[in-house]
């Protein structure tokens, strides 16, 4: 009897075992090792085409991955077209890379017809993204399904503004299970990709929402050469956020320390000691920066995503089947 009775204690506690280690995530570096082997191959050359053309672009796709998964989870609603979707929220502001992951796609279906999810391939390609421009790789658990629901208000109810506190940015990435370390890591990747000049433009003309008032805390000739770039009203010039736009490097970090910040965000970094001691930390020579970064990238793309039979496999990534 006794044996019996722990026999099913052992039973029950490995079915409780497997079941929320199952459940957890319900994502695996497999999940399309038999439907499609080929998918991480496939994405890494189109990836790769597309940063050979302009490897600007890296940003797009990590900036992607960002916007998917901060809003509702990493479930590719942040592709989808339409006026009042995700896409047209104010923190998305000249979000790019749709014709990208498009091609992505088209490659992947070429491979494994209606198999992969729109979601899976933007984990993919912003992986690739920074491992191409020269940041570490990171394992992308795969299995994610595609949403139907995309809606502006839900992405501006949660994406960062660039005006916020350091305190507000911790609380924001405190809200998605990040810690302040890990939000002061990923904002490290405003080491690559562009801005334009609305998200600069408060920390230049409006700063803590006081008109005509610039952020006292920029360097002052780097201040005058922002202005120059991105004139009051002006919401659409191209700024770099640092000087090594297409490398993944520590230069970030170098023009947040020199108090070269473009975004208010950026400048906060430095505005308290904790996310001042994190940035020292980071930009020396040798620094855990870029594997600090691949383990928060792959912590990010396991946010809460559809699996089993929710949502779907989207056919187009713009469009619900
Ligand atoms: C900490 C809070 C953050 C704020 C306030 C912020 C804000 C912004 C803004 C305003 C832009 C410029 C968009 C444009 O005008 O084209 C931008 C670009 C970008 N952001 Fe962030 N961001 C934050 C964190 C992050 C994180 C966590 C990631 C990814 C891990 C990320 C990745 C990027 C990338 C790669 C770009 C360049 C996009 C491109 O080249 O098209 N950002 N961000
Ligand atoms: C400055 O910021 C405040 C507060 O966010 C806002 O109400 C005001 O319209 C802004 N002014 C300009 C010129 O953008």
């Amino acid at each position: 009897m006794a044996s019996t009775g722990i026999s099913l204690v052992i039973l029950v506690s490995y079915i409780l075992f497997v079941a929320t280690n199952c459940s957890a995530a319900g994502l695996s570096t497999t999940h399309y090792s038999k439907t499609c082997p080929s998918v991480s191959a496939v994405v890494k050359q189109e990836v790769t085409k597309i940063l050979n053309k302009d490897k600007n672009l890296a940003g797009a796709l990590v900036r992607l991955q960002f916007h998917d998964c901060w809003v509702n989870g990493c479930d590719g609603s942040v592709l989808l077209s339409g006026n009042q979707a995700e896409r047209a929220a104010n923190t998305n502001f000249m979000l790019r890379g749709f014709t990208e992951i498009d091609q992505i796609k088209t490659a992947v279906e070429a491979n494994c017809p209606q198999t992969v999810s729109c979601a899976d391939i933007i984990a993919l390609a912003a992986r690739d993204a920074v491992v191409l421009t020269g940041g570490k790789s990171w394992s992308v658990p795969l299995g994610r399904r595609d949403s139907r629901r995309s809606v502006a208000s839900d992405a501006d109810a949660v994406l960062p503004f660039p005006v916020l506190t350091f305190d507000q940015l911790v609380q924001n990435f405190a809200a998605k299970g990040f810690n302040s370390r890990e939000m002061v890591v990923l904002s490290g990747s405003h080491t690559i990709g562009r801005t334009h000049c609305n998200g600069i433009a408060p920390n230049l003309y409006n700063f803590t929402g006081q008109d005509g008032l610039t952020n006292p805390n920029l360097d002052p000739a780097f201040a005058a050469s922002l202005k120059q770039k991105c004139p009051k009203g002006n919401r659409v010039n191209i700024v770099f956020m640092d000087k090594t736009k297409n490398t993944f490097d520590l230069d970030y970090y170098k023009q947040v320390l020199a108090k070269k910040g473009v975004f208010t965000t950026d400048d906060a970094l430095i505005t308290t000691p904790a996310g001042l001691n994190a940035v020292k930390s980071l930009v020396k020579p040798g620094s855990s920066f870029f594997s600090e970064f691949a383990k928060a990238m792959n912590k990010m793309s396991k946010l809460s995503p559809l699996t089993g039979s929710a949502g779907e496999i989207r056919k187009q990534c713009q469009f619900v089947n």
